[in-house]
């Protein structure tokens, strides 16, 4: 089939390059041309483990390009998939649409005949009727176009399994589909479906509560298992122990039950926050009520890791030495949106602490957007000579790190294992004062 992505961020350029994998002609769009020319010399603008590789190999079977002409979009293909961003508003909570509604109706002035506008992007309930009206509004004579919604579901670092393995496709089309959009996403999807993917169709509306009640779901679960933590550290109990026992109920399960610094990145915050405020304006108590909850939580995890760096100096920090590990929102990744390690680096620096960050991949991002940091070339450069680690992001080497190496580097071993992932009988045999979260062992 041929097909355009229209926006090459991080869920388009992945997006495209995956179709293009399962064999059909794909041109991706955006309006930036520093990205499209990156994208066509085969160059990945963010870090995604295998997606280098496959972007160039689908570029050159010759199924893959991209461009900035959003009029060559309209004419290259009949089904176009929408994957702009949806951030914040830089006022309140709810998801800001200038991207989409900026896309949609750059697309449609160029098109003719019969479309399927097929969105991707997490937007409220109620947008893709509204872009239905919008489209049809727009149409030119005897031009027929057709939303429908398939959210995505893939999450940084495993985005390429998660777009060719999916654990399901939601394919939200119109009422009065009539099987219209249903098999086209039939047909994009078929090599997937043939692995035996649950297909599940549902109205436009469903498709979009279902991105957010998804993202809502595993919010909440890190949240309740950082709530536990907090009376595990009250209480002397050990949560990583409680969360495996909890996780052989599989009507629980182990996943998502890390307690830590708790949830950051480019999505479930913000995805939770428009959730929330688009259910309030809906009239709805239960998810603004609990997402709130959830939210304050979420951030108090940071606020908390922070405290217990600053009475470790007995509240003086200024001029101390502090390392955090970790810059990215999570390991295998490179983006520092919403990233809890950097949160901690900067409210340091802003109260006078002299800090250290060293992350495997994030270094270049962090540097633009918190240059006052001081940023190490190595992980042990950045323990030397320090007062206190805070260990952000469970990157594999900061797991594997040498306890009794890093203490030789360090001026005060105290250990703050912002996300629960050492070894921390080994880290106090070495001498460490380990502190972990919702367990001291
Ligand atoms: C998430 C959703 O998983 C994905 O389905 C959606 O499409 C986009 O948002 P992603 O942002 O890539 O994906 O991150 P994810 O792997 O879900 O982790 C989110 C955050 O939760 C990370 O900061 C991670 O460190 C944190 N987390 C995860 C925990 O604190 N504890 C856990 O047990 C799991």
């Amino acid at each position: 089939m041929k097909l355009t992505v229209i926006g090459t961020g991080y869920l388009g350029a992945t997006h495209a390059v995956c179709m293009a994998e399962l064999g059909h002609e794909v041109l991706g769009v955006d309006i930036s041309e520093e990205r499209i020319e990156a994208l066509r010399a085969g160059r990945v603008p963010f870090y995604e483990p295998g997606l280098a590789e496959k972007l160039s190999a689908n570029l050159a079977t010759g199924r893959l390009d991209f461009t900035t002409d959003i009029a060559a979009a309209a004419r290259f293909a009949d089904v176009h998939f929408l994957t702009v961003g949806t951030p914040q508003h830089s006022e309140g909570r709810s998801a800001d649409l200038s991207q989409v509604h900026g896309a949609v109706t750059s697309l449609v002035r160029h098109m003719q005949g019969s479309h399927l506008i097929i969105g991707k992007s997490t937007v409220p309930v109620g947008t893709a009727a509204d872009l239905q009206l919008m489209v049809s509004a727009l149409a030119a004579p005897s031009t027929e176009i057709r939303i429908a919604w398939n959210p995505e579901f893939l999450r940084e670092g495993h985005a390429i399994a998660d777009t060719l393995h999916p654990d399901r496709i939601v394919a939200g089309v119109p009422g009065d589909d009539a099987g219209y959009a249903e098999n086209i996403l039939r047909d994009v999807y078929a090599a997937t479906l043939a692995q035996g993917t649950p297909f599940i169709v549902t109205d436009l509306e469903t498709a979009e509560l279902v991105k957010g009640a998804a993202n809502a779901f595993l919010a909440t679960k890190i949240s309740f298992i950082n709530a536990i933590a907090e009376i595990c550290d009250l209480s002397g109990g050990n949560v990583t122990d409680l969360a495996r026992a909890l996780g052989h109920d599989d009507r629980i399960g182990r996943k998502f039950l890390g307690a830590g610094l708790g949830f950051g990145g480019g999505c479930l915050p913000k995805d939770i926050r428009a959730f929330s405020a688009r259910a309030e304006q809906l009239g709805a108590t239960g998810i603004p009520a609990l997402l709130g909850s959830v939210d304050d939580i979420n951030l108090g995890q940071r606020r908390a890791v922070l405290d217990t760096v600053v009475r470790s100096f007995d509240g003086a920090v200024a001029g101390r030495r502090v390392t955090v590990l970790g810059a990215a929102f999570k390991p295998n990744s490179d983006d520092i949106r919403d990233s809890p390690g950097l949160f901690i680096a900067g409210s340091l620096a802003r109260i006078g602490a002299d800090v250290t960050v060293y992350d495997p991949q994030a270094m270049e991002p962090s540097k633009r957007v918190l240059p006052e940091l001081t940023y190490a070339p190595t992980v042990y450069d950045a323990l030397h000579p320090t007062e206190a680690v805070v260990l952000a992001t469970e990157w594999r080497e900061f797991i594997d790190l040498d306890p009794v190496e890093a203490a030789c580097h360090v001026d005060r071993p105290l250990m703050i294992d912002g996300r629960n992932c050492l070894p921390a009988r080994a880290w106090i045999d070495a001498g460490w004062d380990y502190r972990g979260i919702g367990r001291r062992y």
